[in-house]
């Protein structure tokens, strides 16, 4: 067998996991979920969910990566069948091939509008657009939902070509010289942009002293940090943490497994997944808790506020963002800065999203990196125009609610439990610690093999009786949305059968042996 790609440094590896994990989600999606969920009381479930599912699982996914990686094996299908030797294991696995796929195809879109309005931002194409209707309508145009300062969707389409490009020019590049070196360029430079704009923010004082002396960055982090402990008790709450830290970190979409495959023997994962895990969880609470919503209550105060977090994370960053940086000094360059962080953000997650396909193509079909690249490349921009043409009929939140939430959660659970009981914990835990440069407490032995799968049996119980017949019947969804939500649907659904029927043939083609 050819040699395996392989990460050139440990740091260079650690930042480009930690990459791979922050990403939007840290900076739009954490603070709205804070904010309509409790404020400083959602941080005691998700604390909870960060030590009993989030660290327990970022060790087994570590763990899984680097197993199968002494396989050749770069993709969950190939790893679950490892370590299942069931006929079943690499059909479960498409799910981490199917998963990272159908994020990525939207993930990639909205990548491109950060894109976009850090150039937006630069130039000052919005400014004068001061309230929040006509910023709306900025974006809503942008996007080609309603006409009005775009007439056409080609600015939308030139961004998402250059984002699309720059994603698969790294990684046609490959692990070390493609991954490897965005992170180790990409990942300080964008903590000094987030502690740069932090700062900004913290130092905002009191914008209009004279009119709304009431609205001030103190107010700002008093909404997001002060607990609303009678919210406790709401199982959604804690569904929500739960959510939010399976996105944060990428677990549960078998990219963090990909990467982790790339490790040699006797590398470390203990340590690196900690580290990959703390990071993110830095970038996320204080540096993705200190920008958007406290600005925005210094500036509109808390019930506009709580109603921009009920409006979801794009009309926090696309909308209520811009408007604040018109109003600041220098606004053209913060804007800019805080969009191109957002664009970093994204493009190391992106990246870590195609890697488990490439591989896949690679290894099982002997498929050159060069035309594994460029034919995902091809079928990623063919299906993004899905996302782009029916964004205003839900296209986008069907994608999401079902690849970027639900089936993380239900891939979680299945891994840990073919990890854990199917292949057992001992030799799990054996793998887990050989090589770590940290002692990590037994106390995680019986929290793999007890607690982190009966929690996310818990969720996915509450789920099944409080939300999934209104959700598989689309109850609440506006009626114009359905059929195009049915067709997001049966686009998963082939999506997932084709990848089945590619892994079908992979195994009858070129049966893994395995000694
Ligand atoms: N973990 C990535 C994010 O937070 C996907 O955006």
């Amino acid at each position: 067998m050819s040699e395996r790609e392989r990460w050139a440094t440990r740091i260079g590896l650690i930042l480009a996991a930690a990459g791979n994990a922050v990403g939007l989600g840290n900076f739009l999606r954490f603070p709205v979920q804070a904010a309509q969920n409790g404020g400083g009381a959602f941080m005691i479930p998700y604390f909870i969910a960060f030590l009993l599912l989030g660290i327990p699982l970022m060790w087994v996914e570590w763990a899984i990566g680097r197993h199968g990686g002494r396989f050749h094996h770069g993709h969950l299908p190939g790893m679950f069948d490892v370590i299942w030797r069931n006929p079943l294991a690499k059909y479960i696995g498409v799910l981490g091939l199917f998963v990272s796929s159908i994020i990525m195809i939207y993930y990639c879109y909205i990548e491109s509008w950060t894109l976009a309005y850090s150039f937006f931002s630069i130039t000052k194409t919005y400014f004068g657009l001061t309230d929040f209707d006509s910023m709306t309508g900025f974006l809503k145009s942008y996007q080609g939902i309603q006409k009005g300062y775009f007439s056409s969707l080609l600015p939308a389409y030139i961004f998402l070509l250059i984002t699309l490009l720059a994603n698969f020019y790294i990684l046609k590049r490959g692990i070390a010289r493609g991954i490897e070196l965005l992170a180790k360029i990409g990942m300080p430079l964008l903590i000094i942009l987030a502690i740069a704009l932090a700062i900004r923010v913290v130092t905002l004082g009191t914008p209009d002293p004279v009119n709304f002396p009431d609205r001030n960055v103190e107010e700002g982090f008093a909404f997001i940090w002060n607990p609303n402990f009678s919210m406790l008790g709401d199982a959604k709450i804690w569904l929500a943490a739960a959510g939010q830290i399976f996105f944060t970190l990428s677990v549960g979409m078998g990219t963090l497994e990909a990467y982790a495959s790339y490790l040699r023997e006797e590398d470390d994962i203990a340590l690196n997944g900690l580290s990959t895990a703390s990071t993110n969880e830095f970038v996320e609470v204080f540096l993705g808790g200190s920008i958007a919503i406290p600005v925005a209550v210094a500036f509109f105060g808390v019930p506009a506020t709580l109603e921009i977090a009920k409006g979801g994370a794009f009309n926090l960053g696309f909308v209520s963002m811009p408007l604040i940086f018109q109003k600041l000094p220098f606004g053209d360059f913060f804007g800019c800065i805080w969009f191109f962080l957002l664009f970093i953000a994204g493009i190391t997650s992106s990246v870590a999203m195609v890697q488990p396909l490439i591989a896949f193509l690679k290894e099982q079909f002997k498929i050159s990196h060069n035309k594994a690249t460029t034919y995902i490349g091809i079928g990623t921009f063919i299906s993004v125009n899905l996302v782009v043409i029916f964004l205003k009929y839900g296209f986008l939140d069907e994608l999401d609610y079902w690849a970027g939430t639900f089936f993380l959660v239900l891939i979680g659970f299945l891994e840990v439990v073919i990890f854990a009981w199917i292949w057992g914990m001992d030799k799990g835990w054996k793998e887990i610690t050989s090589g770590a440069d940290i002692k990590i407490p037994r106390f995680f032995y019986y929290v793999i093999k007890y607690i982190t799968p009966f929690y996310i049996l818990a969720i996915l119980v509450y789920w099944g009786i409080t939300d999934a017949i209104p959700t598989l019947l689309m109850e609440n969804i506006p009626a114009e949305q359905i059929p195009y939500r049915w067709g997001a649907r049966l686009f998963m659904l082939l999506v997932f059968s084709g990848l089945c029927f590619m892994v079908y043939k992979a195994w009858k083609l070129n049966k893994p042996e395995y000694n």
